[in-house]
């Protein structure tokens, strides 16, 4: 009689238990109290309540999230800035500033980013079999907002060498990487690219910082 009772008193536990951390468990309808049981192997089960998963949504679902709202969340990661650049033929090059990009992997050495399906770069980009990253010092803030915006020729007076991805490395930059193309994935509204860095240099200065929508100085704390 005893151990009926604690095995009562340990069923009604673990189903607070379950019900506090909000799992809404839904129990097979039968008494918790041990049952006789056909052989010894179930006995050792038998104060165990049945919990089996739920077939309903939670009630708790998020609705479709709020555009604004995610802008908001996502600029609270701050990351560097680029101007990625790619020959266009015919001696003209496409440049545009991004924050997407991102080291992928050592070895290979691979690294990423991505470029809005709108961009009027994404021509250009989607025929380079090559292309230069460039990482932008904070002194060149204002080639930032030039390659963000449109521009009758966003690099006119700006000072930069060809290489070997035959496209413009920017004078000034903390570092620029020249990329193969590797891979390419459509993800919704914005394209993704994947190069393999193959030459690669490092300039002196702060890194320019993006953070909640304002550029700003990488110096240490
Ligand atoms: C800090 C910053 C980061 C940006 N990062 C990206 C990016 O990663 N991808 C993208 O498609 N656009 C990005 N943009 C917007 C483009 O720079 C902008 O749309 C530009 O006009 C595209 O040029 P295009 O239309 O000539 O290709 C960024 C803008 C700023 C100011």
């Amino acid at each position: 009689m005893r151990g009926r009772l604690r095995a009562a008193q340990r069923c009604a536990s673990i189903l607070a238990t379950l019900t506090a951390r909000g799992a809404a468990p839904t129990i097979a309808h039968r008494p918790c109290l041990p049952q006789p049981r056909p052989n010894r192997r179930h006995r050792a089960d038998a104060h165990r309540p049945r919990v089996t998963a739920q077939a309903s949504a939670p009630r708790d679902a998020p609705k479709a999230i709020d555009e604004h709202a995610l802008r908001d969340a996502l600029a609270q990661f701050a990351t560097g800035v680029t101007i990625i650049c790619a020959h266009a033929g015919e001696g003209r090059y496409v440049g545009f500033t991004a924050n997407s990009f991102n080291s992928v992997s050592l070895a290979p050495p691979l690294v990423l980013w991505s470029i809005a399906h709108r961009s009027r770069s994404l021509p250009a980009f989607a025929g380079a079999p090559r292309y230069v990253v460039n990482i932008l010092a904070s002194s060149q803030v204002e080639l930032a907002r030039r390659f963000s915006r449109p521009h009758a020729d966003r690099f006119a007076g700006v000072a930069y060498e060809l290489g070997w991805a035959a496209a413009p490395r920017i004078a000034g930059c903390v570092a620029w990487l020249e990329c193969r193309h590797h891979a390419q994935m459509r993800a919704g509204d914005h394209e993704i690219f994947v190069g393999e860095v193959v030459t690669c240099h490092r300039g002196h200065g702060d890194g320019l910082v993006f953070a909640n929508h304002r550029f700003a100085a990488a110096r240490p704390l």
